[in-house]
């Protein structure tokens, strides 16, 4: 296993039963509590990639996504949840790992061919990411990539995004 790899795995403590009973919760807070751990990350999550803008998926995603931008010399993009965006907004519907719901971007967001990377914490049913990726396509932006800290494997998240090049820097 890789530096990294170690680094992140020891700092995602795992909460049994959140948010609701059968669900096993993994919680990045003791990560993003670590400086040199979350610049890891961020870097890693930057790494040769050439992007015009970098997307965060609301809430966890912007975290992640925002320090990802300014590493990467590029601007960020909010996708929130309906009824955050203040503009007019794209909205796509998604299943979640337990329930459901609608994320929007502002149909402004993108300058037309924009290369786009779409950031989030972790990758689990991937409906989410597939969201992400077809409003960023609808505002006329091109998806570079999907990178996320972590992939849920036993989910297969990563069957719904094919054609896409989707980055994990964990796989658990
Ligand atoms: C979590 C996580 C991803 C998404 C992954 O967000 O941060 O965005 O679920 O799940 P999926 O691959 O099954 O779609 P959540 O919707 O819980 O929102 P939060 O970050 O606001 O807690």
């Amino acid at each position: 296993m890789s530096d990294l790899a170690e680094t992140i795995l020891g700092r995602i403590r795992d909460v049994p039963d959140y948010p609701k009973p059968g669900v096993v919760f993994k919680d990045i807070t003791p990560l993003l509590g670590d400086h040199g751990a979350f610049a890891a990350v961020v870097d890693a999550l930057a790494d040769g990639l050439d992007v015009d803008k970098v997307v965060g998926i609301e809430a966890r995603g912007f975290i992640l996504a925002a320090p990802v931008a300014y590493t990467a010399g590029a601007g960020f993009v909010p996708i929130r949840k309906k009824g955050k965006l203040p503009a007019a907004a794209h909205e796509a519907s998604y299943d979640l790992e337990y329930g459901s719901a609608v994320i929007e971007v502002h149909r402004d967001a993108f300058a037309p061919g924009d290369r786009v990377l779409i950031v989030d914490d972790v990758l689990a049913t991937g409906g989410t990411a597939r969201a992400a990726v077809e409003l960023v396509g609808r505002a006329g932006a091109e998806v570079v990539a999907v990178s996320v800290l972590m992939e849920l494997a036993f989910l297969k998240g990563r069957e719904r995004l094919s054609g896409v090049d989707v980055r994990t820097l964990v796989v658990v």
